[in-house]
């Protein structure tokens, strides 16, 4: 598997803002974390090697330099969230773009918890970016964000260390803890309880060497392939298995899918496992609203194993997946629908009538890599001809996605 997006873009972030050197190799190979490369370049950090193995010199905390060009963060809400935390403790004033899809994206959540520990921030005037922050003296606060967002957590997090005092967040629900987990990695001691989690402003970060595992968003594409095609027989090795990242597997397991984990080796602090997947016969299940952000970016491939399963499935409280790369609930909806599936939104929950079988259609990805990558999936299971529009997209997360998977089938 590529590397994990989310723990990439820590690396690199976290390198910067740490005294001495930091060594990450296997970063996911996508552009998304070329964006975050990019942009701390632009604001002096050096980073040397290829785009998978990289140093990066330190610049100790509150060390970047400004710059007056326009910093870009493409189509990543991840670089934008998390640099946004970043430079509100820095004192000068940065100009955040991002590509169509970005700057449709709401950022209010990051930027209202942000005025509360005292940085200036102004979103365009739909409460996206363009945006500028203009950061400086940072107070510690307890926030609590309406949003269960891993993005505005850590974007909180890397706020509070260049605060005075503590800054405690509270989520209103457990969202992924690469942060946390990497934050404990260079060395900076986080109280956690429940949903809270505090940091000291001021604590150093410490370079440190990441090995980024393998990434269960892309493993999560391979999975359902092959738990839906008779006769497969996969196995996924080094794939990362952080409990907030596994709830695709829990799903495809009450589906009735055969997926073995085989414990493997630790890496950057997190459990790896192989995953051994048979095909077979899946049932429809019920997704709980608190089940979803720990599986947030594998609800298009969840709905089409559903889309295959008996049974109806449903997804309760999808309402985040209209602010992703795309509206993922409309675009599921349509793209499961142009298979000849049966699927359809409720308010916020997607219910997905499952069929034995989907006649090839033509997919428009909207440009959303996960939609992209789904509608590939469906292709290969489908009968006829697919046509994916726009498929280049996978270039976000998983750029040699298809002639991998090309290159799998017997
Ligand atoms: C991410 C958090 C999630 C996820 C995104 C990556 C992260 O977004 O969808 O792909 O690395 O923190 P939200 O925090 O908006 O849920």
């Amino acid at each position: 598997m590529p590397g994990d997006k989310s723990v990439s873009h820590r690396a690199l972030i976290f390198g910067a803002l740490a005294e001495g050197t930091t060594e990450a190799r296997g970063l996911a190979p996508g552009a998304d974390v070329r964006s975050t490369r990019r942009m701390l370049t632009a604001l002096g950090v050096e980073i040397q090697g290829d785009a998978s193995d990289v140093r990066v010199k330190g610049r100790g905390l509150g060390g970047l330099q400004p710059t007056t060009a326009a910093l870009d963060a493409g189509n990543s809400g991840t670089t934008m969230r998390l640099m946004m935390g970043v430079l509100a403790g820095h004192p000068f004033a940065s100009r955040l773009i991002g590509d169509e899809s970005l700057s449709r994206r709401p950022m209010e959540r990051v930027a209202a918890p942000l005025r509360a520990l005292g940085a200036t921030v102004e979103l365009s005037p739909r409460g996206t970016a363009p945006l500028t922050v203009l950061g400086g003296k940072l107070k510690g606060a307890r926030v609590a964000p309406a949003v269960a967002s891993a993005q505005v957590k850590s974007a909180l997090l890397l706020a509070g260390l260049h605060a005075a005092g503590v800054t405690t967040v509270v989520e209103p629900a457990a969202t992924r803890d690469h942060t946390e987990k990497m934050l404990a990695l260079f060395g900076v001691k986080l109280e956690r309880g429940g949903l809270a989690v505090a940091v000291e402003g001021g604590s150093r970060l410490t370079g440190a060497r990441v090995e980024v595992p393998g990434d269960p968003s892309s493993a999560a594409f391979w999975c359902v392939a092959a738990a839906l095609a008779a006769d497969s027989d996969l196995r996924v090795n080094g794939v990362m298995a952080n409990p907030t990242r596994t709830g695709f597997l829990e799903v495809l397991s009450r589906m009735g899918a055969d997926i073995r984990r085989e414990k493997s080796s630790e890496r950057a602090g997190e459990p790896c496992v192989d995953l051994i997947v048979r095909g077979g016969k899946l049932r429809a299940a019920d997704i709980s609203a608190a089940e979803v952000p720990g599986l947030v970016d594998e609800v298009p491939i969840l709905a089409l194993a559903a889309a295959r399963a008996e049974g109806t499935s449903r997804f309760s409280g999808l309402d985040e997946l209209r602010h992703k790369e795309s509206d993922r609930l409309a675009g599921i909806a349509e793209l499961l629908n142009g298979f000849g599936a049966k699927a359809r939104v409720d308010g916020d929950d997607l219910l997905v009538e499952g069929s034995a079988r989907l006649r090839g259609t033509t997919v428009d990805s909207k440009l959303d890599h996960r939609l992209a990558m789904t509608g590939f999936v469906a292709g290969f299971l489908a009968d006829g001809l697919t046509t994916v529009l726009g498929a280049g997209c996978a270039e976000i997360s998983y750029p040699s996605f298809y002639m991998d998977f090309l290159s799998c089938i017997a």
